[in-house]
């Protein structure tokens, strides 16, 4: 084995991953996957925290111009005085993308089709998933596009039979779990999620900041803990407004084997008692147990208690619907 082997290939996944969507992170991406004295720097980082996207956002904290050449990279990691370290082990990558929400909207349809819905999200960094009633659609199908709300719509094309709704949910409480929930009022968190999102993607920028503004009018209660320990209180506050749909996406990649685990346990538990629904969307093969028999390439898998529905593109750009 070479040394570096694990950040090598987590560094150059990257970088085929951000591919033509960032040139400039696949750049990055590549350039320190081949730069030992980087990769050194890299790899004094604990776990989770060596990941490319946390120290790409840290390093453009602190001035590294993105879209720039790596060599800015390079220079401001081996030049760092300790600020870019403190700004990762301080931060983590809490991507708040309310895009997933055009995927989302068919599972929360088909968990609650009428009446108010209590929305709880579990690892809902800034909340900006919790408006799905603020936002309008295009969802583009083999039947031409189907539209639903006022502009700006958020677009995604469908695959499959999807239960696209033909009206905007009615909610009736909002709120959030987080470890570190981050608010829309504090300019320093709201630098922070611009930074996680990839340097040329304007388009992701763009409804970031209408997201933003979305909630700064009505701010989400948002919960500090951990989702297995605040999780039953939540979800018994939140019934007595709506039927209660616990959702999560991008999440339980991020919790160990054990915790997974516990995590579905307790929320098949909360389905078959009939407390709550669950819309799940997070990365195939991370319930294994909740797979869908033929997984395709796609990096999301939706499930609605507990059955697979579909997949999804990690921004929301489009759902196959099984
Ligand atoms: C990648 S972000 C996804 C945010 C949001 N769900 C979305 O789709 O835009 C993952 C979030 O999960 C939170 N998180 C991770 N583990 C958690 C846990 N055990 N309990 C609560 N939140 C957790 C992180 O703090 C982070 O804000």
């Amino acid at each position: 084995m070479e040394p570096y082997d694990g950040v090598v290939s987590q560094y150059t996944a990257f970088a085929e991953e951000a591919g033509d969507a960032s040139p400039c992170f696949a750049e990055w991406g590549f350039g320190v996957a081949g730069d030992p004295e980087v990769l050194a720097w890299v790899d004094a980082l604990p776990g989770l925290k060596k990941q490319p996207n946390l120290v790409f956002a840290a390093a453009r904290f602190h001035g590294v111009p993105a879209p720039g050449p790596y060599a800015g990279l390079r220079e401001a990691l081996l030049g760092d005085d300790g600020s870019i370290r403190a700004t990762i082990m301080a931060r983590s990558t809490q991507t708040n993308e309310a895009g997933r929400l055009a995927t989302l909207l068919p599972a929360f349809a088909l968990a609650v089709p009428a009446g108010p819905v209590a929305l709880l999200e579990v690892g809902a960094s800034a909340g900006l998933n919790l408006y799905p009633d603020r936002w309008g659609y295009e969802w583009s199908t083999s039947a031409g596009p189907r539209t639903l709300g006022p502009e700006p719509r958020l677009g995604c094309l469908v695959v499959g039979d999807a239960p696209l709704p033909t009206t905007l949910p009615e909610v009736g409480w909002r709120g959030g779990i987080d470890l570190n929930p981050l608010s829309v009022t504090d300019p320093d968190d709201v630098a922070w999620l611009e930074l996680l999102v990839w340097p040329e993607e304007d388009d992701r920028r763009e409804r970031l900041r209408h997201a933003v503004e979305i909630a700064r009018r009505d701010p989400p209660r948002l919960v500090r803990g951990n989702l297995l320990d605040e999780l039953p209180a939540l979800v018994a506050e939140a019934a007595s407004y709506g039927e209660v749909l616990v959702f999560h996406s991008a999440v339980a990649a991020y919790l160990t084997t054990e915790d997974r685990a516990r995590m579905r346990e307790m929320l098949l538990g909360l389905v078959a008692d009939r407390t709550c629904h669950w819309v799940s969307n997070e990365a195939v093969g991370v319930f294994p147990e909740l797979a869908a028999p033929e997984p395709p390439s796609w990096r999301f898998q939706l499930t609605v208690d507990g059955t697979a529905v579909g997949f999804t593109h990690g921004h929301g750009h489009e759902l196959t619907w099984l």
